[in-house]
C-alpha cells in the first residue's frame, strides 16, 4: 500500500539521512527502481512529473501500475507515491486519482499567492493523510520545458511556508536540474543553515541531484536536508546503457523490436544508479 512521506521524512531527518526521489517515465523505470529499494530494505519515494504523468496515459493509470507492482512484486518498504512540481490544478488531479504525496509548486507566484494556494492544499491534504511539499526560491535549469533561473530562497519566507503545516519544504539553495554546468557556484549551505535555523524540525528537499557532488550531498544532509530528488541521472544511465546495447548489433537479432530486450539493459542501469544513491544518502536498511 503506498504511504504518505511524512513518516518516512521525519525518521529521516531524525536520524540524519535522506530518502531519495527518484522520477519514473514508464513501467521499466518503476519496476527497477522498486526492486531495488526493496533489496536494500530502503524507503523509496516515486516522483511524477506532469509531462510525465502525461507520457504514461494520465495519473490514474500511474496509480494503477504502481499499485499493482507493489502487490506483484511482494514490496514491504515504504513507498510514496509523489507528484513532482505539481500545478494547482495537476495536485488536484493527482489528489482524486490516489496519489500519496504531492509537490505543490507555487515557487513562481507572489509569495502572498504561493501562501494562500499552498494553504488551500494543506487543508486538503490533512483531510486525506497525504503528505505535501512546498517549494519556495525556485529551482533553476530546465524541467519539462520550465525553465528556472535558480535562486536562494529567503528564510523568512521558507519560516512563512514551513509554518502553514506543509510536510516537506523544498528551498533554492543554488541547485538546479539537469547537468551542472562548468562554472557552477555550488550549493548556498549558507543559505541552507539559515532556512534550517528558521524551520527547525522540517524535513527540508534538496532538488537536481543529479551530479552533485558526495562532499555537498553529505553536508547538505547534516543540515537538514531529508529528501533527494534525482531524475536527469537515471535517465543518463538508461540512455548510456541502451546506446551499448544497439550498438552492440543486439537489437537486429532477427526477432524483430523486442521491448523485454532492448529495455533490459537501461533497467539494469537505473538500478544501479538508485543502489548508489541510497548509499550515499544512508537510506539503505532503513525501512
Ligand atoms: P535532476 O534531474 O537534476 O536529478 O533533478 C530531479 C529533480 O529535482 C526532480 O524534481
Amino acid at each position: 500500500m503506498l504511504v504518505s512521506a511524512k513518516e518516512m521524512l521525519t525518521k529521516a531527518k531524525a536520524g540524519k539521512y535522506a530518502v531519495g526521489q527518484f522520477n519514473i517515465n514508464n513501467l521499466e523505470w518503476t519496476k527497477a527502481i522498486l526492486q531495488t529499494a526493496q533489496e536494500l530494505q530502503s524507503p523509496v519515494i516515486l516522483g511524477v512529473s506532469e509531462g510525465a504523468g502525461k507520457y504514461m496515459c494520465g495519473y490514474k493509470t500511474v496509480v494503477g501500475m504502481v499499485n499493482g507492482m507493489l502487490e506483484e512484486l511482494n514490496i514491504t518498504v515504504p513507498v510514496a507515491l509523489h507528484l513532482d512540481h505539481g500545478s494547482f490544478e495537476g495536485a488536484k488531479a493527482c489528489i482524486n486519482a490516489g496519489f500519496s504525496s504531492i509537490m505543490f509548486d507555487g515557487s513562481h507566484y507572489p509569495i502572498e499567492e504561493n501562501i494562500a494556494k499552498t494553504t488551500e492544499l494543506v487543508n486538503t491534504c490533512n483531510i486525506l493523510g497525504l503528505s505535501l511539499e512546498a517549494e519556495v526560491g525556485s529551482i533553476g535549469g530546465e524541467e519539462d520545458g520550465v525553465v528556472g533561473a535558480g535562486e536562494c530562497a529567503d528564510p523568512d519566507e521558507c519560516k512563512a511556508v514551513a509554518d502553514l503545516g506543509v510536510t516537506m519544504l523544498a528551498a533554492g539553495i543554488g541547485n538546479i536540474h539537469g547537468k551542472y554546468p562548468e562554472n557552477w557556484a555550488g550549493l548556498s549551505f549558507e543559505t541552507l543553515d539559515a532556512i534550517q535555523a528558521k524551520t527547525g524540525d522540517m524535513p527540508l528537499v534538496l532538488h537536481g541531484g543529479t551530479g552533485i557532488p558526495a562532499d555537498m550531498i553529505k553536508k547538505a544532509i547534516s543540515l537538514g536536508v531529508a529528501k533527494i530528488n534525482v531524475n536527469t541521472e537515471c535517465q543518463l544511465s538508461f540512455q548510456e546503457a541502451t546506446r551499448k546495447y544497439i550498438e552492440a548489433g543486439k537489437d537486429l537479432e532477427g526477432k524483430g523490436f523486442d521491448p523485454r530486450k532492448l529495455l533490459a539493459p537501461g533497467a539494469e542501469a537505473i538500478k544501479a544508479t538508485v543502489k548508489e544513491k541510497m548509499e550515499l544518502f544512508g537510506s539503505v536498511g532503513k525501512a
